[in-house]
């Protein structure tokens, strides 16, 4: 085969698997994310009605990734270029997805009352080793 169109199969393949989707649920669930690529969580079906919190664990503490509250979403000032929050389907979306990116997510759901409804919790895994693998064996 023409080594350009090898290459060309290859990249079709890497920007195909650059959108990740995932389920978070209240066990961990593992969302794997391509380095670069965008990855849509989604926490609940619709979080209309809802106060979400969205915290992300570091070893030194944690920060609030979003929150919504009064149908107002609020993100943190290092995500906002990349990140958003759909109240309709209950999904987290970030893009440009950094390897730092990976780590223990977890988010309380409460009742429009403040009533805690559950938590969901997922673990984001970015993978990066995909485009520069394939390149790598041309
Ligand atoms: C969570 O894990 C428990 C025990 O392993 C299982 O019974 C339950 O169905 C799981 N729930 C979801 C939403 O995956
Ligand atoms: C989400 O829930 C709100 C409030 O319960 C409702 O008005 C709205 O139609 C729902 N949206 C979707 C997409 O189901
Ligand atoms: C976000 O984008 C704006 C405009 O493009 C830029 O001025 C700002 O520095 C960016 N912020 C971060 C945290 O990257
Ligand atoms: C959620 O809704 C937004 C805006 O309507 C849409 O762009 C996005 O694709 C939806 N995501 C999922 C996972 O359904
Ligand atoms: C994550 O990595 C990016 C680029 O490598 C850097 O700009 C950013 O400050 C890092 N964020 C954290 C929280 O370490």
């Amino acid at each position: 085969m023409d080594p350009a169109i090898l290459v060309l199969v290859m990249l079709a393949g890497v920007s195909h698997a650059a959108e990740t989707k995932c389920n978070a649920s209240p066990n961990m669930s593992l969302c794997s994310a391509n380095l670069g690529g965008s990855v849509s969580i989604q926490v609940m079906n619709n979080a209309s009605g809802h106060r979400l919190w969205c915290k992300r664990q570091f070893p030194t503490g944690s920060i609030t990734v979003f929150n919504l509250k009064k149908e107002r979403v609020t993100i943190h000032d290092s995500l906002k270029n990349r990140t958003e929050f759909f109240i309709n389907n209950g999904t987290l979306k970030i893009t440009h997805v950094e390897r730092n990116d990976s780590g223990v997510y977890n988010v309380e759901i409460f009742q429009h009352n403040g009533v805690l409804l559950r938590n969901v919790n997922f673990e984001l895994v970015v993978q990066g080793k995909c485009l520069s693998s394939s390149l790598f064996m041309l």
